[in-house]
């Protein structure tokens, strides 16, 4: 049986977390500020923003700089429930294909918001990357 959905009281708890965590973006590059948050299994929030490196490629999504957060403070056990994207130009924008693996690597059935081109969406993490890698 699949699980249940989180309640938009969660999406809309995340995605103000998010925005918040949007707020500290390094982005001098791009000049698109991302915030992310998620929820664990236990109900704990975490938040990160995207962090920037002049060399480009040493860049840091916020999906990513939020999971990290929540496994230094946590642990190696975490599990993530949920988690919510924003930009800071209302762009459709779901987490890159780097950041959907490491959702996948904790978080089996993770709910993950994003914005669509007309609205939110809502998609488990499974759908978003099929046959994600398992070691
Ligand atoms: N970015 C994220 O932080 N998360 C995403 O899901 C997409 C892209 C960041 C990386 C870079 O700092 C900027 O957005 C433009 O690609």
């Amino acid at each position: 049986m699949r699980k249940p959905r989180p309640k938009t009281g969660v999406r809309d708890q995340l995605l103000e977390a998010a925005r918040s965590a949007m707020k500290n973006a390094y982005a001098p590059y791009s000049k698109f500020k991302v915030g992310a948050a998620l929820m664990t299994s236990t109900g704990a929030v975490f938040a990160g923003c995207n962090v920037e490196n002049a060399s480009y490629g040493m860049t840091n999504c916020a999906e990513r700089t939020a999971i990290f957060s929540a496994v230094t403070q946590l642990g190696p056990k975490v599990k993530i429930r949920a988690i919510a994207i924003v930009n800071n130009q209302g762009a459709p924008c779901s987490p890159c294909g780097a950041c959907r693996q490491v959702i996948y690597e904790f978080g089996p059935g993770a709910t993950v918001f994003f914005r669509d081109v007309k609205s939110w969406k809502s998609l488990p993490i499974e759908k978003l990357l099929p046959e994600g890698f398992r070691l």
